[in-house]
């Protein structure tokens, strides 16, 4: 069946039938990673919702959200495949008002690493969430590992505002050579795509390593080989909790995290280890 298509708060509640609720939020241009999502949603939930909105608010001013891509038709294409019950897809106009005051913020959580790389990007990212999750009133939500401080920071702010909403993970899903899923994926050239295997190796030769500063210093070693192709942000170990980086000697689970760019194409990957 084909999914229906809602633009705004009265679709929604007009869409929404008995039984639990499960939130696939995306920017859409969906891929292999985001149907995982909506497949972990469906084995959850009786009604699976996925939310297509290329968030204003979560991109800096030079950033790419002009040219981020938008594929509305093969999306919803994908949706239909996926037996999604229920497509989300609000305009701009309707998600903010021009006048509106108050949106969330981070704090130092979600300054730190890819936050202190992209600053104001948690706090817009936080704010299209929660309303998501106000306008869709899901029982469960589903986000994916890949990007491990979003989802750090979505479980803080149910958390910490105390939001109904069960908050699930799903693991990253790699292209067989180790290439982490992105929509950003596409924009890079065949030669672009061998350079940005450079981080998926990184964290494969961190994970080699047994001890926190020989794990960043092994990652480290394979990013700098491909400078100056890829632009180092950054190689950092953190507390998967909060995003502080681990003190030697540490025991406990560990996100590996770096990022970089690739020509204009900006990247990022993390995996979690043990100490
Ligand atoms: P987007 O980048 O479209 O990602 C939507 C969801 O798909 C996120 O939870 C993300 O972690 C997950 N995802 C992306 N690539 C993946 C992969 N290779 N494997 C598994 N999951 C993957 O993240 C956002 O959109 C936005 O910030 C959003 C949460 C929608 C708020 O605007």
């Amino acid at each position: 069946m084909d999914p229906i298509v809602a633009r705004n708060r009265t679709d929604l509640i007009k869409a929404r039938g008995d039984g639990s609720v499960a939130l696939v939020p995306t920017m859409g241009a969906l891929h292999e990673g985001h149907r995982s999502l909506i497949r972990a949603a469906r084995s959850r939930a009786d009604h699976v919702v996925v939310s297509i909105f290329v968030n204003p608010l979560q991109f800096g001013p030079g950033e790419d959200f002009s040219r981020y891509p938008r594929t509305f038709e093969a999306d919803l294409e994908v949706c239909r495949a996926e037996g999604v019950e229920v497509v989300f897809a609000p305009a701009a106009e309707d998600m903010y008002h021009p006048d509106r005051q108050v949106s969330l913020r981070s704090g130092e959580m979600g300054r730190v690493v890819e936050g202190a790389v992209r600053p104001g990007h948690f706090d817009g990212m936080l704010t299209v969430v929660l309303k998501l999750f106000n306008l869709v009133q899901p029982d469960l939500a589903v986000f994916g590992q890949k990007d491990a401080q979003q989802l750090a920071l979505i479980r803080r702010m149910v958390a910490d505002l105390d939001v109904p909403v069960e908050i699930v993970g799903a693991p990253t899903v790699r292209e067989p050579d180790g290439l982490a899923l992105s929509s950003r994926n596409r924009y890079l050239s065949p030669a672009d795509r061998e350079v940005a295997l450079a981080l998926s190796r990184a964290l494969r030769a961190g994970a080699a390593e047994s001890v926190p500063s020989r794990v960043i210093a092994a990652a480290r070693e394979v990013l700098e080989a491909a400078a100056p192709e890829l632009a180092l942000d950054y190689v950092v170990l953190v507390d998967p909790a909060t995003f502080a980086e681990v003190a030697e000697p540490y025991t406990g689970e560990a996100v590996l995290a770096v990022a970089g760019r690739v020509g204009t194409t900006r990247l990022i990957d993390n995996a979690v280890l043990s100490f």
